[in-house]
């Protein structure tokens, strides 16, 4: 009986742990600051329809220092951990270019002075969020 309980004590010890040593597939921190960008966006579509400067400024401003920030995060489908060979590394280097991208335009947005430009830049944006995910968002089941 000892036995048996030492035995399911041991087993339950070691459960959080094996949790623990996998990312799970959209609850990463990079998942985290996506869902933030993802909120970001859905607030600038409004303002770029009534053209609050301002408003458009501000949210322009947030998606730049939410880029900048995931500069560093390495998306699960590259590794899950920090250790990269260097085909994982020359992947890692590419994905910073799209997260570099996206925050000069961001940044660019946020200065516009015209409608015109505030949209066109807007779409920019969009395209560039469907290249990084085509190439470095992992689908979760
Ligand atoms: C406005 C631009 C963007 C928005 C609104 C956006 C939004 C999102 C959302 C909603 C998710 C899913 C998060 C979840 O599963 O909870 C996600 C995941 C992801 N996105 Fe973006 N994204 C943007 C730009 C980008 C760019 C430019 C890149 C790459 C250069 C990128 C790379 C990724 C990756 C790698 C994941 C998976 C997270 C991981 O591997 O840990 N995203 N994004």
């Amino acid at each position: 009986m000892k036995r048996v309980l030492l035995a399911s004590l041991l087993t339950l010890a070691m459960v959080p742990t094996s949790y623990a040593a996998s990312a799970k597939c959209g609850e990463t921190p990079l998942a985290e600051i996506m869902g933030d960008m993802k909120k970001t966006m859905k607030s600038l579509k409004p303002a770029l329809a009534k053209g609050q400067a301002d408003e458009i400024a501000q949210l322009a401003g947030k998606l730049e220092s939410l880029a900048e920030k995931s500069i560093d995060y390495i998306p699960l489908k590259i590794s899950e951990t920090k250790q990269l060979n260097p085909k994982q590394k020359a992947q890692f280097t590419k994905y910073q270019e799209g997260m570099k991208k996206l925050a000069s335009v961001a940044k660019e947005l946020a200065s516009a002075k015209d409608d015109k430009t505030r949209k066109d830049l807007a779409k920019q944006i969009g395209k560039i969020n469907k290249q990084g995910h085509r190439a470095f968002k992992m689908k979760c089941d």
